[in-house]
């Protein structure tokens, strides 16, 4: 069970991170290009914040079942870096940017001009991927390392 969501929410940060991309690519060009929010830009925005959504939940799933996590307390935090980042700094950054993506989404929706879209769902986007990028652990990250594929 564990295995099995921790391999999942690994394969997954590069799902999310490639939905993201798309979407400020999307948006960028769109908004360079004034071009018309499509009915495909929406389904970029959508289907982005979803996965998102995906990999929230199997987050809070991992946290539940994480033997790294079972026994950490905050009082012995200090003695527990990894645990720490795990348990406080990674869950609370990436719940943060996926709150900020989603509110990017909603609002970009709710925009009366294509162009209000674009720019909404670019800037929103790319304060999410700026803190999901932070807070991914990634092999040469400061705070907690693990690998870029686990199969
Ligand atoms: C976009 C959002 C997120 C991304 C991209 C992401 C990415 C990652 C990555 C790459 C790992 C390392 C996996 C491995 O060891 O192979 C990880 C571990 C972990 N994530 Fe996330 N994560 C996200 C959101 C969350 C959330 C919201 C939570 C909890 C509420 C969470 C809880 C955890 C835990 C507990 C671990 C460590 C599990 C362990 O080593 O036992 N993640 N995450």
């Amino acid at each position: 069970m564990y295995l099995t969501i921790l391999t999942l929410h690994s394969f997954f940060r590069w799902v999310v991170l490639l939905g993201i991309l798309t979407g400020i690519f999307r948006a960028s060009r769109g908004l360079l290009g004034r071009l018309p929010f499509t009915p495909l830009d929406n389904t970029i925005r959508h289907t982005t914040a979803t996965l998102a959504h995906v990999q929230l939940i199997l987050g809070y799933g991992l946290y539940l079942v994480s033997p790294l996590l079972a026994s950490f307390h905050l009082r012995d935090a200090e003695h527990e870096p990894t645990a720490l980042f795990f348990g406080v700094q990674h869950v609370a950054l990436m719940t943060i940017a996926i709150t900020v993506l989603t509110i990017g989404s909603a609002l970009a929706k709710r925009q009366a001009t294509d162009q209000a879209k674009f720019r909404t769902m670019a800037g929103w986007f790319a304060l999410a991927l700026l803190i999901i990028l932070v807070a991914i652990p990634w092999p040469f990250s400061p705070f907690a390392q693990r690998p870029l594929i686990r199969l």
